[in-house]
């Protein structure tokens, strides 16, 4: 299985910060933000990596991660996104990348608690479809919310004013090859973007989709209070190991 990490996006909701920076650089608690979904897969056994990021600071992820050796890595791939088109259009770049492969996707910006191995061990085993990982949460208008019906996902709707559940869906996502071939029939949604949860609506049509229920805390860090928050779980968690640990056990 091989990983994208997507950490592209101008950070507009963390503006002053990331009129100098990008978002994923930001520190959460005792490192930089995209350490954190690299360590998730890196403890779940992923060793090809591609980071999509964009923006005027992009040379600074090589900096920092440079071949991903702190990580146990022996090589880190990158791709560079133009503009911000969206979580989708940012996918679109990993395709030569996948080539044909199935993929686990996390964004840049989304911390777990606990390891997410299980999942993607899960769709090691049926590489099919796709997998999408739902976490109930106090404020799913901020987030894409599963419409359930029973225990089937009959649509996700993204940023609703009335939300149909409590449950939010994650920015960890797992796809076959066919995920590519949707990407390309996408229009950009009201807000100008290439949208994630168009692609997972997709697979919902198509009857493929899977999901799994996040144990643990989840959160973003995109925005002023979720970056607080996020640093204040992770300060008083030390000692996860996927938190914490940057090297493969
Ligand atoms: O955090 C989970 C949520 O992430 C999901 O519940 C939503 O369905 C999904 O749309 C997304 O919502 P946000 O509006 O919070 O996404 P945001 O624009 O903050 O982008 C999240 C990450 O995606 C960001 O940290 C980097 C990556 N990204 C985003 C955009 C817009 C890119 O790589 N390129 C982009 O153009």
């Amino acid at each position: 299985m091989k990983g994208v990490i997507l950490a592209g996006g101008l950070g507009t909701r963390l503006q002053p910060m990331t009129r100098v920076t990008n978002k994923h650089l930001l520190p959460v608690y005792d490192r930089p933000m995209i350490y954190y979904p690299l360590q998730q897969l890196v403890h779940a056994g992923v060793r090809d990596v591609l980071v999509v990021t964009g923006g005027d600071s992009a040379g600074d992820f090589l900096k920092l991660l440079r071949n991903g050796g702190d990580f146990g890595l022996q090589h880190l791939r990158y791709a560079y996104q133009e503009g911000e088109g969206g979580i989708a259009e940012a996918l679109g770049l990993a395709e030569f990348f996948a080539a044909g492969e199935p993929i686990v996707v996390i964004l840049g910006d989304n911390i777990f608690q606990q390891p997410l191995r299980p999942a993607i061990d899960a769709f090691r085993r049926d590489p099919s479809g796709a997998m999408i990982l739902l976490k109930e949460v106090d404020d799913p208008e901020r987030f894409g919310v599963a419409r359930v019906d029973g225990a089937r996902v009959v649509e996700i709707i993204e940023k609703p004013t009335t939300p149909p559940s409590r449950l939010a869906v994650t920015g960890c996502y797992l796809y076959d090859a066919r995920v590519f071939d949707i990407i390309k029939t996408l229009s950009p949604s009201r807000r100008g973007e290439l949208e994630i949860t168009d692609v997972n609506n997709r697979y919902i049509e198509w009857g493929a989709i899977r999901h799994h229920r996040v144990e643990g805390w989840w959160t973003d860090a995109g925005t002023i209070p979720s970056l607080h928050r996020a640093s204040k779980l992770v300060a008083d968690d030390r000692g996860n190991p996927v938190l914490t640990e940057m090297t493969p056990a």
